[in-house]
């Protein structure tokens, strides 16, 4: 029944919009409840509000789960991961260039096995709910199956997913270019997936040096036939790149043109990293409203460098949080938060949890453009929700009853929990993934 009432009495936390940069969130930003309570009608969110005012409302005979040792926060959501890199995350010693050469190209060509893709599409998916992350823009391999055994598993889960095909025709091993099919392949699934249940597809060119300028063309064209298709690529990550890109583009004025020049910067697209960028690009991107993805655990893995996140507000540039699975060293978005946090504290900035909790839901789907569908505990939103238990280890459980505001408490979870922490996690109104029982 697709209007069946289900009610969770628990304590809710909802961000409507960004708490600002003090470790004071701007007043309105935060919905709290202590005792609240989250009302779905089948797949959406029917009302959300304190137990006490909504009890008299509630519909006769339908049980209410009770939840209140629990907190409740919308699904978290990763704006770039590699599913196909699962299985090299933790690899030793490399930084970007050397990485993708030794462990990412040869793992990529294993996706030439439909099976195997269809195996790690499901591996990938059971990690990500068992992390709390229930929306995420994610690479395949530059095989089409790669995209298809991903949306055909996202699809029976009822997920809401955004994936592309990676684009690459040049400067790789010859099994993963695709010169020739690259666009051909990525409009067929175009065709197949866009806007198919809750799937979005994203022309994802890996980046500029594994492209063509032809290639990268004939993407910008795909995103002129139909706005509303996502890009996703990877901008300035390491200064070996950087280089590498002076050297094959060496007419534009810098990395972002190359990608502007092929009509590839817009407000649906994401460029992963944008370490080393300077105010002017960041400006460009913010005029057009595109964001750069924070892959925090990824940075100090590959020891590429410090993302500013004071000039992406100085500059209005958006910014988005991510994994970056597999130079990212974990799903876990408490993990992205906590890498995040420490990165901001090398560069005199640290994340508030206020900013990580409101990046991690309504931060990340309004920079995405999917907040008329996910990214908050509201009416008529899709019910993709995570429960959280602070009483998940001994330790945490200690440190948070010590905590004397909403703020610390938060905090500690970001810098202290992971997925033991996350009890449940939803998906369209239906729970997906329990921790006592997987
Ligand atoms: N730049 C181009 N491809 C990749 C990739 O797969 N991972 C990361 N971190 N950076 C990239
Ligand atoms: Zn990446």
């Amino acid at each position: 029944n697709s209007s069946t009432d289900t009610l969770i009495r628990a304590e809710l936390i909802n961000f409507t919009r960004d708490p600002g940069d003090d470790n004071t969130p701007q007043p309105g930003s935060v919905e709290h409840y202590g005792d609240g309570l989250l009302w779905l009608k089948g797949q959406h969110i029917h009302a959300v509000g304190h137990f006490s005012e909504l009890a008299p409302s509630l519909p006769e005979g339908c049980a209410v789960l009770d939840y209140r040792d629990k907190l409740i926060m919308p699904g978290f959501i990763d704006a770039h991961v590699h599913y196909v890199q699962l299985d090299i995350m933790a690899s030793y010693g490399r930084q970007l260039l050397d990485w993708l050469n030794d462990y990412t190209f040869p793992e990529e060509c294993r996706f030439t096995s439909h099976a195997h893709a269809e195996t790690l599409s499901n591996v990938f998916l059971d990690e990500m709910l068992r992390a709390g992350t229930t929306t995420a823009q994610v690479f395949g391999s530059s095989h089409p199956g790669s995209v298809d055994a991903f949306f055909t598993a996202c699809k029976k889960r009822r997920l809401r997913m955004m994936a592309g095909k990676v684009l690459m025709d040049r400067n790789a091993p010859n099994a993963l270019l695709d010169e020739g099919s690259g666009i051909t392949d990525t409009e067929r699934l175009i065709e197949d997936w866009h806007g198919k249940d809750r799937l979005g597809y994203s022309v994802t060119p890996r980046f500029a040096p594994t492209s063509t300028m032809a290639q990268m063309d004939a993407a910008g064209a795909l995103l002129r036939n139909d706005s509303t298709l996502w890009l996703q690529t990877h901008l300035a990550e390491n200064n070996s790149e950087l280089d590498w890109v002076t050297e094959l583009f060496p007419g534009s004025r810098d990395y972002l043109a190359v990608y502007e020049e092929a009509g590839l910067v817009g407000p649906r697209s994401t460029f992963a990293h944008g370490i080393h960028i300077d105010n002017d690009m960041r400006k460009r991107l913010a005029d057009r409203g595109a964001n750069i993805a924070f892959c925090p655990s990824s940075n100090l893995f590959l020891g590429s460098g410090l993302f500013d996140r004071q000039a992406a507000y100085e500059t209005g540039m958006a910014f988005t949080l991510a994994s970056d699975i597999g130079a990212g060293t974990d799903l876990s978005g408490f993990a992205t938060l906590k890498a995040a946090y420490q990165v901001g504290q090398l560069s005199g900035q640290p994340l508030t949890a206020w900013q990580g909790f409101y990046g991690l839901t309504m931060g990340n789907a309004k920079a995405l453009s999917l907040d008329s569908h996910i990214g908050q505990l509201a009416p008529a939103l899709e019910a993709d929700f995570v429960v959280i238990d602070p009483n998940a280890t001994p330790l945490l459980s200690r440190r948070i009853s010590h905590c004397k505001t909403l703020g610390e408490r938060l905090f500690a979870l970001m810098i202290l929990a992971d997925d033991r922490a996350i009890y449940e996690t939803w998906a369209a109104g239906q729970c997906q993934h329990q921790r006592d029982t997987t």
